[in-house]
């Protein structure tokens, strides 16, 4: 089946790591789509949404600690985006608990939407700024991102 969300060069930062946590997201969500087009059931796509939203809490917070690290000026805005994101997901997370709404595909093209959009506004300019701040593109190692790619493949299995 044709990928839901294509990786595209335009969403890079040209941070390696962090492109690298924007792919594991992506995976995800696609992930997920295959899950509802194959009609896997609903605990399955919890349980993909749950690893979802795991994983977008510790990019989340990894994207914040270096632009305090860095003095990145508009940090509490950026801050304030992500707080919003999480906030919808866990309402969300209520709602299935309480059998009052299900995972549809209108949520997936609400959240392909909402990280496009953050990864090409936001990110974009605390990538820039990082990298104007010397941050390596390449951190933090070369062998660190071996480590990576094969957490990657976990990830997107
Ligand atoms: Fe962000
Ligand atoms: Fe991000």
């Amino acid at each position: 089946m044709e990928a839901m969300f294509t990786w595209s060069d335009d969403l890079g930062l040209g941070i390696q790591e962090i492109d690298e946590q924007h792919k594991v997201l992506v995976g995800l969500l696609n992930d997920l789509h295959s899950a509802i087009s194959d009609h896997r059931g609903s605990a399955e796509c919890r349980s993909i949404l749950d690893r979802l939203a795991e994983y977008t809490r510790v990019h989340f917070a990894v994207e914040e600690s270096l632009m305090r690290i860095l003095g990145y000026p508009d940090h509490e805005n950026h801050r304030q985006e992500h707080e919003a994101l999480i906030g919808q997901v866990v309402d969300l997370q209520q709602k299935l608990d309480a059998g009052q709404s299900a995972i549809s595909f209108e949520l997936l093209h609400f959240l392909k939407a909402w990280l496009t959009k953050h990864i090409l506004g936001s990110d974009k300019l605390y990538g820039g700024y990082f990298l104007s701040r010397g941050i390596e593109a390449r951190w933090p190692t070369q062998e660190a991102t071996v480590e990576k790619k094969r957490s990657w493949k976990f990830w997107s299995r």
